[in-house]
Order: C-alpha cells, then sequence, then structure tokens
C-alpha cells in the first residue's frame, strides 16, 4: 500500500482534503490526521473491519481498547449508554480538549473498539483538522495515537510516517501538534472517578469541577496486580534507545555513559557549564510544564534518528503540574529495563 501525504492548513482545512479524507474512512480506510495533542490513526468507529485494520497496521494488542472521537459534545450520545451529570459539567469546561471519558458503551460500538469490554472512551478533539474531519465522514472516528505499538506517539506527520508509511492509506500533514503529549483519560463508570492516564488536563483542573477523584495510575509491570486499564502497561512510550531518569543533575551519568563508549542524549534544565564531551547531544527543556510536554516526544524522536544508544532524563519535580511529563518519562524508562 502506498501511503498518501496531503498537506492541510491547521486552522482553515481546505474542504477538498478533508472531503477526500472523510471519503477513505467512509470507505473503511485508515487515515492519520493532527489532534491538538498528537496524531490519531483514524478508522470509522462503528466499522468493525476498519477498526481491526488499525491493530494490524500499529500491531496493537486487540486487549487494548481504542478512544472513539465525535465532533460535539452530543455526538457521545452515539456510543455512550449513559452520560452522568460529571459528564455535562466536564465537557462543558474541557471539549473540545484533550480529556477523555469513558463512559458504559452502547450496543452499536463494535467490541474491536472496547476489547470487548463494557464501557467506551470517547473526547472531542480540539483540532480543526480532527474535527472538520469527523463531521465531514458523519461517523465517530476511533482513533488511536498514529505510532506503531510500544512507540513513541507522532507530534509531527513525518514522525508517522517513520512507523506507519505504507501500511495506512492517508496521512494529513498539519504541522505539528500543539499539546504534544496524549490526552487525560478519566472513567467516570466508578465511584469516585479514577484517573487512568494523567494528561494535558491536571487533576486538580478536574477536581474544581466534579470533587475528588482517584489518582492511582501506575502500575508497575512486576506487581502482578490487575492493570485498571490495559493501555496502563508500564512498558510505553518508549524511544528506540534505553532511557534512564535521574531525580539529581543527570550530567554525571551522562557523562559516566559516554566515558564509556556510548553516544548520549541529556534532557536536562539548564546549559551545562562543564566543557562539551563528545558524543554527547545535550537538550536543555523548558522549564514550564506545558512547553516542556508540546517538545517532548519531538526532542525523543529527534535523539532516535541520530541514532544516540542511551538517554539519560533529569526528572522534573514531583508535583501535580509535572505529572504527566513525569508518567511518559517513567514508562519510557520502564521499557528501557524491561
Ligand atoms: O490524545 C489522545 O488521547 C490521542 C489522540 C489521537 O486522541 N489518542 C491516544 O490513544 O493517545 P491511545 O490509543 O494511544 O491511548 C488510549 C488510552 C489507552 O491507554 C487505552 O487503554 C485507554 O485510553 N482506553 C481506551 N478505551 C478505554 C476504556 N474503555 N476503558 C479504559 N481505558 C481505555
Ligand atoms: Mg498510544
Amino acid at each position: 500500500m502506498r501511503t498518501i501525504v496531503l498537506p492541510v492548513n491547521p486552522f482553515e482545512p481546505e474542504p477538498d482534503v478533508i472531503a477526500r479524507a472523510a471519503a477513505a474512512l467512509r470507505a473503511g480506510d485508515l487515515v492519520a490526521f493532527p489532534t491538538e495533542t498528537v496524531y490519531g490513526l483514524g478508522a470509522n468507529a462503528l466499522d468493525e473491519e476498519a477498526v481491526g485494520r488499525i491493530f494490524v497496521a500499529k500491531g496493537r494488542p486487540s486487549n487494548n481498547p481504542l478512544i472513539v472521537h465525535v465532533a460535539e459534545a452530543a455526538d457521545a450520545a452515539q456510543v455512550a449508554a449513559a452520560w452522568p451529570e460529571t459528564a455535562t459539567r466536564l465537557a462543558q469546561r474541557f471539549w473540545p480538549g484533550p480529556l477523555t471519558l469513558v463512559l458504559p458503551r452502547r450496543d452499536v460500538v463494535p467490541d474491536a473498539v472496547t476489547a470487548g469490554g463494557s464501557t467506551v472512551a470517547v473526547r472531542v478533539p480540539a483540532h480543526a483538522v480532527a474535527r472538520a474531519l469527523i463531521r465531514t465522514s458523519k461517523a465517530p472516528v476511533a482513533a488511536p495515537s498514529a505510532n506503531r505499538s510500544m512507540q513513541l506517539s507522532p507530534t509531527r506527520a513525518e514522525h508517522v510516517l517513520s512507523g506507519l508509511d505504507g501500511r495506512i492509506a492517508l496521512l494529513l500533514d498539519g504541522g505539528p501538534t500543539a499539546g504534544g503529549l496524549e490526552s487525560t483519560v478519566l472513567d467516570l463508570t466508578t465511584t469516585p472517578p479514577r484517573l487512568l492516564r494523567p494528561g494535558l488536563v491536571a487533576p486538580a483542573e478536574i477536581e474544581a469541577l466534579i470533587g475528588l477523584i482517584g489518582r492511582q495510575v501506575s502500575t508497575p509491570a512486576s506487581s502482578g496486580a490487575p492493570l485498571p486499564s490495559p493501555g496502563m502497561l508500564s512498558r510505553h512510550y518508549a524511544p528506540r534507545a534505553g532511557l534512564e531518569c535521574v531525580s539529581e543533575d543527570g550530567g554525571v551519568r551522562a557523562r559516566e555513559l559516554c566515558r564509556s563508549g556510548l553516544r548520549v542524549g541529556w534532557l536536562t534544565f539548564t546549559e551545562p557549564v562543564a566543557s562539551h564531551e563528545p558524543g554527547l547531544e545535550t537538550m536543555v527543556m523548558p522549564a514550564e510544564p506545558r512547553a516542556y510536554a508540546a517538545q517532548l516526544y519531538a526532542v525523543l524522536h529527534g535523539l532516535d534518528g541520530v541514532d544516540v544508544d542511551r538517554i539519560v532524563v533529569t526528572l522534573p519535580p514531583d508535583t501535580d503540574a509535572w505529572l504527566a511529563v513525569r508518567d511518559r518519562l517513567q514508562r519510557a524508562s520502564a521499557a528501557g529495563s524491561a
């Protein structure tokens, strides 16, 4: 299969480009498209065969359910069987935007989407291309991140191609995505609601609207405990190079690895004062969580692109504002050692 790449204006998508992509979705093909978080790999969520193609293209295990994207909050009723009052409040405040709600499913949703479970995850993305595509296709769109399973999520069209070229019909290239990390996933089928994946909407923002939520997110792979959500495997979101997190300034560790002959990428917060070490790629990251999140995957994709052997990351502080960034870094490092 040849993957067709169509450039699209991220703010005012060209109607002919959107019409072509929507026709592909209706025909059961896969279309990668930008959202405000990362690029998604879309299929018509009500077409079981088309959804099956997502799992094949990504090499994704079939027990990991997909997020359904709809154009308006009212359209969530196409896939969700219940709509609690908390959902109304959250949707009013955060949709369109990077919050995914897990709700009881309707029977029309194929088992492939929900991994056979009784719930469905749904969100209204904020990106103009994503919304125009969903609206024009006249169907809810199931879309995981547009990467091969276990690899880094894509924040640019070239990241999508590096994993999926030749495996999908169409890619809409709307330039870099603004958010850079995946949406927050919140389960509204439990009491209290439970955070399944931290993301660009912070827990405190959610709690300000609906009261306390359960926050126990990380389940170490080794614990053997049942996973709250199949997608919350520790091994996830990983660059090719092994990644290690250090809580102090990582320069000492990075230089030590360099001296043992490895090429090392180092994510830090301050310009290093010591002299340049051959084989060391230093990336000075923003000290503000949103700016850091926006850049993180692109920086890791970049380090994979120059073939470093190891990545050392100076961990940001253990505060709510950094929750999503720390979560992704820790998962990436779990993959390195697994
Ligand atoms: O920002 C995002 O959420 C991006 C864009 C494309 O929307 N999508 C994304 O999808 O990150 P994916 O498939 O890479 O991650 C979806 C997460 C997984 O952890 C999955 O297990 C969880 O959501 N999930 C999906 N449906 C679920 C359900 N019914 N119950 C619990 N967790 C669910
Ligand atoms: Mg993903």
